[in-house]
């Protein structure tokens, strides 16, 4: 959804919490956040790295930040928790839920691939989101329309070959993503949607594809607008959707009126 346009003050007032705030798609989702008026809460590992976007954003003249250092690997179900709990102490709800971090792995053929990496990915990716979101449900309830964003890739719909647990970790994140989009569509305001960044450039990619030119792809930054669309009110009722944030395409509103869930998960 690379056309749509963000008024100056789309998230104004609200408050939003990006994992992996630190670098990559994260950083910027983050600046982007505040840029466009929003709390922005930075959780990730490194604390250097959160401050150095705090600094970033306060620079800016935008609005402060809050920073969480939380390491996915380790954190407790006790640990998020105490992640809601000073939430609701600090900004009484929850509007926006990025889960962006994610580790990928080896790329190796599964003959070859280490349990306990495989175990580790797949923490990082699938189970801790998973912990999160439900430590973070009751403050999402309060919100007059959250949304929750889950992170997958071009692996996350079709198998390939060496990508091992990475690759099964993003099918269980649109599967995770699915499940809660049904469960909130007629019981709460929550709207629950996927985001598939496309090939961008960041330290993830590099990883991946050492021998390509980081120049092919799109910075972090230009592939905003899906992530601008669906934490903003523009995006209330569009629930259970999977976006490509480097098509161009029009808002699923546009197209066919509110989108129900259930009809578009079933195609
Ligand atoms: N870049 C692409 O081409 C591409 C394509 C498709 C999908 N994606 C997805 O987009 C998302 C962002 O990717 P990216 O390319 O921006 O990756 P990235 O540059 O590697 O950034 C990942 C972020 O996640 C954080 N993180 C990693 N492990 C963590 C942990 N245990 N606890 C807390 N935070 C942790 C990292 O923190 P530290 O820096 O402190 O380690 C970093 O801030 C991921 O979900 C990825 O799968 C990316």
């Amino acid at each position: 959804m690379l056309n749509y346009i963000a008024s100056d003050t789309l998230l104004k007032d609200r408050v939003i919490l990006i994992t992996g705030a630190g670098d990559g798609i994260g950083r910027a989702a983050a600046m982007d956040c505040a840029r466009l008026g929003a709390t922005v809460i930075l959780l990730g590992r490194t604390l250097e790295k959160l401050e150095s976007v705090s600094d970033e954003i306060e620079s800016a003249g935008y609005g402060q930040p809050a920073i969480y250092p939380l390491d996915l690997r380790t954190a407790t179900d006790e640990d998020y928790q105490e992640l809601a709990d000073v939430l609701k102490e600090e900004f009484s709800c929850l509007d926006g839920l990025l889960h962006n971090a994610s580790i990928l792995g080896q790329l190796t053929p599964m003959s070859n691939y280490e349990s306990r990496t495989w175990r580790l990915v797949m923490h990082v990716n699938v189970t801790a989101p998973f912990m999160m979101t439900q430590a973070l449900l009751p403050l999402l309830e309060v919100s007059k329309d959250a949304s929750v964003i889950f992170t997958s890739s071009g692996v996350g719909t079709q198998g390939k070959a060496y990508w091992g647990a990475y690759c099964v970790s993003k099918f269980a994140t649109e599967g995770m993503a699915q499940v809660l989009a049904q469960e909130t569509e007629n019981t709460s305001k929550i709207r629950v949607n996927i985001i598939n960044p496309g090939a961008t450039r960041t330290s993830m990619r590099a990883q991946a594809f050492p021998g390509e030119d980081p120049a092919l792809n799109l910075t972090p930054k230009e592939i905003m607008p899906s992530y601008q669309y669906l934490l903003g009110p523009d995006s209330v009722g569009v629930t259970g959707q999977r976006f490509n944030a480097q098509e161009m395409q029009k808002p699923p509103k546009e197209e066919a009126g509110i989108v129900k869930a259930k009809e578009n998960m079933t195609q």
